[in-house]
């Protein structure tokens, strides 16, 4: 086993079936990555994507997974990006069977599948079929702790796009007032209602909240299923319920991004910073580690870096470790933040 603090932030080259057995157990807070796709391209330094059969690739692929899973802390996650395969016109879903076999094994869950939608996808013409414009990033966790921060995520829609935020005006909230007269709320739950319907409108107007709805009893449906509990709760004891619209942009799981250009690189089949950037920000904090076992060009170590993350890269072709370690050497003073789409 080597000694994780002494491959911080080295891409190591060579077969990562291998090397990855001498990384110890939970060491690692993210594992990030592009493996190959199948029969996609031949990157010239052997490895896994050239199987003759879909199964055989998808067991390598497996294994590879597994030793990455076991490096993985606790609280850690694990994201592999793939794209499908057409073969004889057919769809393999070639992502999707790695996936299933992956959560066949019971010590990670899938806690999402984040889908890429390309921007700018490859415009191959094929007259009776759509071009594929998606991928998706799956996202595994080990345990039911791990690390995720949600507000981090795209958060510069919440930053800049959110910030010309309009007041609510005047009228705001009027048509609740009518509705509670109208209701046949007790005339001491009326008085409450109506007292908090005027704090909420002061906070639509001064800008702290985006807007609001309310519910009350005996005049809208009643919340149901997930939103239920303490609204319900709320409703049967007092008659009426109010709900805080925030405005930060909910977090979906899609990412819109061009396919990546970036002028004199070598790879092939590099995968956009952009994402990179929001998966690692979404799953680690500054100081961690993130690993990637299929480094390429080396993406995930140049966003890393600027991220303040520690990385750790493998690569078999040599060709392409020394182009990554040039990217991150050019990329060494770069720390700005955030890139936008
Ligand atoms: C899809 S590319 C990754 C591209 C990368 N995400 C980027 O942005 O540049 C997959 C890479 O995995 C490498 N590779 C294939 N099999 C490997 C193995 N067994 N161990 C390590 N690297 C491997 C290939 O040489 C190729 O560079």
């Amino acid at each position: 086993m080597i000694n994780i603090k002494e491959h911080l932030n080295k891409i190591l080259c060579g077969d990562c079936s291998q090397i990855l057995q001498d990384i110890p157990d939970n060491s690692v807070d993210l594992v990030l990555t592009s493996p190959p796709y199948f029969q996609q391209r031949d990157y010239g330094g052997g490895g896994i994507g050239n199987e003759n059969k879909v199964e055989d690739f998808i067991n390598n692929l497996i294994k590879i997974f597994r030793e990455c899973v076991r490096v993985t802390k606790q609280t850690g996650t694990i994201v592999f990006n793939l794209g499908d395969k057409y073969i004889d016109g057919n769809l393999l879903l070639v992502p999707y069977r790695f996936a299933i076999e992956a959560m066949k094994d019971k010590s990670v869950k899938l806690i999402n599948e984040l889908t890429w939608v390309k921007v700018n996808p490859a415009p191959k013409q094929c007259l009776k079929k759509l071009i594929p414009a998606t991928e998706p990033f799956f996202i595994f966790a080990k345990t039911d702790d791990y690390y995720f921060n949600k507000d981090a995520f795209l958060e510069y829609r919440d930053k800049y796009l959110n910030g010309n935020k309009r007041k609510a005006g005047n009228d705001v909230g009027k048509k609740y007032f009518e509705l509670i007269e109208k209701s046949d709320l007790s005339s001491e739950e009326k008085l409450q209602a109506k007292k908090e319907l005027n704090e909420v409108i002061m906070d639509a107007q001064q800008g702290k909240i985006e807007s609001f709805r309310m519910k009350i009893r005996g005049l809208h449906a009643l919340p149901y299923g997930g939103q239920a509990g303490g609204r319900l709760t709320q409703i049967e004891n007092k008659g009426f319920t109010i709900i805080k619209i925030y405005g930060n942009s909910i977090r979906k799981d899609v990412i819109e991004s061009n396919v990546e250009t970036i002028q004199g690189n070598k790879h092939p089949a590099v995968y956009p910073e952009f994402i990179i950037q929001e998966i690692i920000k979404l799953l680690t904090k500054e100081g961690d580690v993130v690993l990637d076992p299929f480094l390429g060009s080396g993406t995930t170590a140049v966003v890393a870096q600027r991220l303040r993350r520690n990385y750790i890269g493998i690569e078999i072709h040599p060709e392409f470790v020394e182009y990554a370690k040039e990217r991150i050497l050019q990329n060494s003073n770069n720390y700005t933040l955030d890139l936008f789409i």
